[in-house]
């Protein structure tokens, strides 16, 4: 990723004094890396993070055992829950943060795919709404920025313009389908209230250091191919997979929230046409790595229809599993969309930010998978 020049970016961005910034999602895999690039870019920003009670564990502890000491006096936690009305605050708090928070950066939600329609629509879509609501009460708001997905785009299978929302495409799963009828809900209150949506496509680990916090979508194939229990593709080799860095989404979230020029537009926040890589592409670079053998491609149709059910029957143990859990990624393996990024070079590249091209830094995801054995191990920095 090209290195954010700081000056440049305080001229190009509108850099203010006391801000207070609202973040739902700050626990999760984006969230954490937006809170650390926010705190490090940014000294004069202070940090309301909007948390959930989990787990025996309150709001306050569940972010205290990520932000260091030392930024502690910077970020308050705020006990809370998208999906109840008022975002579940306390009054006080409520009429604290009305007065206080300057931005507001909503990227909490549901990102499994195998929920019902109404679970997801209660976390996804009425979670939305609530924070919008929020957002439209605060005395002092100068931006909103919505975190959606490029995969609103569903079964499309041409290049998705960033203006683009619903033109009748159908959607894989529910979270697709309710991250869509989120951000109708965004763009119907941004006529009234300043904010920008960003679209990310799948995102990944760190580009420079290959962590990660979390080991879904592209990682689940990569782990069960690399552990020698599974080569069968039931999909195309030249199926593209759009991946970006959770660094460089990261920051270019915090740099669209302070940018007045971008105000009003969805950002696609993705590799493009130019830096994805098809599934064969990847594919080739884990059999090098991983010294695997040849994924053998087959017609996603028939292996649907006649092997899987099939192998189902025949299959025990771990294969059988694999063999179930694989369902929920089954589509990845057959896009043949792209996103356009044009909004995305006019905002970001003046700033020196744009996305690295996914072979680039490819090695060094798996590097991090092997060492942090998939997820299980804590590796220590170097
Ligand atoms: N990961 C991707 O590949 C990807 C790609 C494109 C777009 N996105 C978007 O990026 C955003 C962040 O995704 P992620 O990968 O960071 O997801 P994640 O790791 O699953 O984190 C989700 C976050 O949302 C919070 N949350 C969920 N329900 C909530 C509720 N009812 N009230 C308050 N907080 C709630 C979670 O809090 P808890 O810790 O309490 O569960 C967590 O902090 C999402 O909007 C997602 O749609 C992600």
């Amino acid at each position: 990723m090209a290195e954010l020049d700081a000056a440049r970016a305080e001229a190009l961005f509108d850099m203010v004094d006391e801000e207070l910034i609202l973040i739902t999602g700050a626990t999760g895999f984006l969230g954490m890396q937006l809170v650390r690039d926010l705190l490090d870019q940014r000294p004069n920003v202070r940090l309301a993070l909007l948390v959930r009670d989990r787990a025996g564990l309150s709001g306050e502890q569940r972010v205290h055992a990520f932000v260091p000491e030392a930024d502690r006096a910077r970020v308050q936690a705020v006990s809370g829950d998208v999906s109840h009305p008022g975002c579940g605050l306390d009054e006080a708090t409520r009429q604290r943060l009305q007065a206080e928070v300057t931005r507001v950066i909503h990227s909490a939600a549901t990102v499994r795919f195998d929920h019902s329609l109404e679970e997801a629509r209660r976390i996804n879509v009425e979670g939305t709404r609530h924070l919008l609501d929020f957002a439209g009460s605060v005395r002092q708001l100068r931006s909103f920025a919505y975190v959606g997905t490029a995969y609103v785009a569903g079964e499309r299978a041409d290049l998705v313009r960033e203006d683009e929302l619903a033109i009748g495409q159908s959607y894989r799963n529910t979270y697709e389908q309710t991250k869509a009828e989120a951000e109708a809900l965004v763009r119907s209150r941004l006529t009234s209230m300043p904010g920008v949506i960003l679209r990310p496509s799948i995102i990944v680990g760190d580009s420079r250091t290959g962590v990660t916090s979390s080991f879904k979508m592209m990682y689940w194939p990569l782990k069960i191919y690399a552990r020698g229990l599974w080569r069968t593709v039931p999909g195309y080799p030249d199926a593209v997979l759009d991946i970006v860095p959770v660094d460089y989404v990261a920051r270019a979230v915090a740099l669209l929230l302070f940018d007045q020029a971008a105000l009003g537009s969805t950002v696609h926040l993705c590799a493009g046409p130019q830096g994805s890589a098809t599934i064969d592409q990847i594919a080739l670079r884990a059999r090098e790595y991983f010294h695997g053998p040849a994924p053998r491609y087959v017609d996603p149709r028939f292996f649907f229809a006649v092997m899987r059910p099939l192998l189902f029957m025949a299959l025990w143990g771990r294969k059988r599993s694999v063999l179930r859990d694989g369902r929920a990624y089954r589509d990845y393996f057959t896009m043949r969309m792209q996103f356009d990024t044009s909004n995305a070079q006019r905002f970001l590249q003046p700033a020196g930010l744009t996305p690295p091209p996914v072979l680039d830094y490819l090695d060094r995801l798996f590097n991090y998978c092997v060492a942090s054995e998939w997820g299980r191990k804590p590796v220590s920095a170097a």
